[in-house]
């Protein structure tokens, strides 16, 4: 099994690609702990990956200090220092329109703010918390930011999620370097469209799935495609790919 013994951590593990990546490191032999401020999505698919092997979901506000501190203390404390921490929570389009995905004219600060907090300082929090202990053990990891192809290639009127994602993947590259003599590996995957709750209200109205139709692939990507990059980049199938920016995106960002 590619994740045997290995302790791996998955923030957002609650629903679309977090989850689709928590059932695949479970299959693959890994004690796992899934992070969420969703309580009721992460008791669902508590009570479902419990079906496939060791794991364990804590309520957290990744936007929120005192809480992931707090959660990667307990984590240390229970399953011991991480082998994989997937930094794959992120907001985008919302239903609800909490957090608009708008142009730069339209974004107030107040939701500029929101999404840096969530999409880029909580993956920062997360990588300081667990990472320390990660490099203080000596004995390496793999640190996995979810970007996105927005972080990669330009797209219209989604201009504060795109500044976010564009620092991961800056970030990753920054970390790679950082971490290397520690043998953290760190390495970013950038998605295309995939089909999990966060793009529900885009696939209804913006284009998205004529646009699919001019990938190489025409298809839109599901969880399970992120969940199997992860799992190379997480476990030693990868042992010599860091600081890179991997595109999982049908060819979309090729064209
Ligand atoms: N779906 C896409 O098309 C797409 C494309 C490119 C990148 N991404 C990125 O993929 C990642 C996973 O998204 P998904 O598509 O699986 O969406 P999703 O909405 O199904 O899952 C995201 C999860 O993150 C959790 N989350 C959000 N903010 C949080 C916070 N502050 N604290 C704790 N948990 C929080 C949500 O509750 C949810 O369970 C995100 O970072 C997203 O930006 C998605």
């Amino acid at each position: 099994m590619l994740l045997d013994q290995k302790i791996a951590v998955i923030t957002g593990g609650a629903s679309g690609q977090g989850l689709a990546s928590a059932r695949a490191f479970l299959r693959e032999g890994a004690r796992v702990v899934i992070l969420d401020w969703n309580a009721e999505t992460g008791a669902a698919a508590l009570r479902e990956l419990s079906e496939l092997g060791p794991v364990r979901f804590l309520h957290c506000d990744l936007g929120v200090e005192e809480q992931v501190v707090s959660a990667c203390a307990d984590i240390l404390a229970h399953e011991g220092v991480p082998d994989v921490l997937f930094n794959n929570a992120g907001i985008g389009y919302s239903e609800t329109g909490r957090y608009p995905m708008v142009s730069i004219f339209d974004t107030t600060l107040e939701n500029w703010n929101n999404i840096l907090r969530i999409n880029l300082t909580g993956a920062f929090l997360m990588t300081r918390e667990l990472g320390r202990a990660m490099a203080a053990r000596g004995t390496g990891g793999s640190i996995i930011f979810n970007a996105s192809i927005a972080g990669i290639v330009g797209q219209p009127n989604i201009d504060a999620y795109t500044a976010s994602k564009g620092a991961l993947v800056a970030l990753t590259r920054a970390l790679a370097n950082t971490l290397g003599a520690q043998k953290i590996r760190v390495n970013a995957i950038c998605p295309g469209a995939i089909d999990t709750p966060m793009l529900a209200p885009a696939l209804k109205n913006s284009g998205v799935v004529e646009r699919l139709e001019q990938t190489p692939l025409k298809r839109i990507g599901q969880p399970e495609d992120i969940a199997g990059l992860a799992l190379y980049l997480g476990s030693d199938l990868s042992a010599f790919v860091t600081g890179q920016i991997i595109a999982c995106d049908g060819g979309r960002s090729a064209i």
